[in-house]
């Protein structure tokens, strides 16, 4: 694109235009041409290209770009619970609600915007919601596009006055696939994880790598901190770190699961796997004035650079 890196300005690399729809949505660029796409729309990354302009994550082709419902696809934000229960919609209202853009955001701690081009966006409770959920909060996020092409999502949650109130989690990552027999995950094996598929039941792992021939629904727990999902055919690898989320929720809805769905096409779950950094098993707890912060790191690399070098041991960041 002709830019060097010393002369790159991060701020004008950030724009925000209107959709089809009408809503704001803001595109993030890097100098080598990586980008990424969020819509005001719940916060929701929309789009995420690597710098050969591939898309890396999934969209369904039936998405329905039309608020209050939530886009199929990107990586919605599950909050103020993931899943269903009680009188909360599914996955919670934050992904449904118009966000705004944060001018003035508490700082975060480090270095966080150097050499990045980032936007920061914020929901904050209002009458309606708390209606069927009684608690003043603010929700900060930043979403960041570093030099490299990573793609970091920050979460900030305030408990801003009243009551302690608890709350679960999930960055709903559709990761775009060639193949999902193809692909594999590392990181997770031996972990308990609740089977959605099987009333929340409890199970232990006990493949090598999770792979894929049929429905998955499921909440792995107290995962390590780095997660890599290998795809054969691609010779690629989506690598994901995270901090201040325990649990990996992994959903792919298989043949059945996808008819069923409007928003979705019938042959779509072969191309997308939804690898969530979560917080579901033991939800946050917060005092009045206390803050939770929840970061995911998304990266694609060829896969020959994978487990030994990740460090999949389990060291985390
Ligand atoms: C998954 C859930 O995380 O999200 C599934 O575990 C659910 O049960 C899926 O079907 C999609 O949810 P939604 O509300 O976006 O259709």
């Amino acid at each position: 694109m002709g830019h060097s890196a010393a002369v790159w300005d991060y701020r004008a690399a950030t724009e925000i235009t209107k959709d089809w729809n009408g809503i704001d949505q803001v595109l993030l660029r890097t100098p080598r041409g990586s980008s990424a796409r969020v819509s005001l729309h719940g916060a929701q990354v929309t789009s995420w290209r690597n710098e050969h302009g591939e898309e890396l994550l999934f969209t369904s082709s039936k998405a329905i770009f039309k608020a209050p419902k939530a886009i199929r696809g990107g990586i919605p934000m599950c909050f103020p619970q993931f899943g269903n229960c009680g009188s909360l919609e599914q996955h919670g209202f934050a992904r449904n609600r118009m966000w705004a853009i944060d001018e003035n955001p508490p700082p975060l701690p480090g270095n966080d915007s150097s050499g990045k081009s980032f936007i920061d966006l914020v929901l904050k409770s209002s009458e309606e919601d708390m209606k069927c959920w009684p608690h003043s909060f603010e929700f900060r996020l930043r979403v960041a596009l570093a030099a490299d092409g990573d793609l970091t999502l920050i979460s900030r949650v305030r408990n801003i006055n009243g009551k302690p109130f608890s709350f679960s989690f999930a960055y709903h990552t559709y990761l775009l696939v060639s193949d999902i027999s193809e692909i594999r995950i590392e990181g997770l094996e031996t972990l308990d994880y609740l089977d959605n598929l099987f009333k929340k039941e409890r199970f232990t792992e006990q493949g090598d790598a999770i792979t894929f021939e049929s429905e998955v629904d499921r909440v792995y727990l107290s995962s390590p901190n780095i997660i890599a999902v290998l795809d054969h055919e691609k010779k690629r690898t989506f690598v994901i770190r995270k901090e201040g989320l325990p649990d990996v929720a992994v959903w792919n809805p298989w043949e059945k699961k996808s008819k069923s769905m409007v928003d979705f096409g019938d042959e779509e779950y072969k191309q997308m796997l939804c690898v969530d950094g979560a917080v579901i098993e033991k939800p946050v707890s917060l005092k009045p004035g206390e803050e939770w912060t929840g970061r995911l790191q998304l990266s694609v690399v060829p896969s020959s650079f994978c487990s030994d070098r990740l460090g999949l041991d389990r060291s985390g960041l």
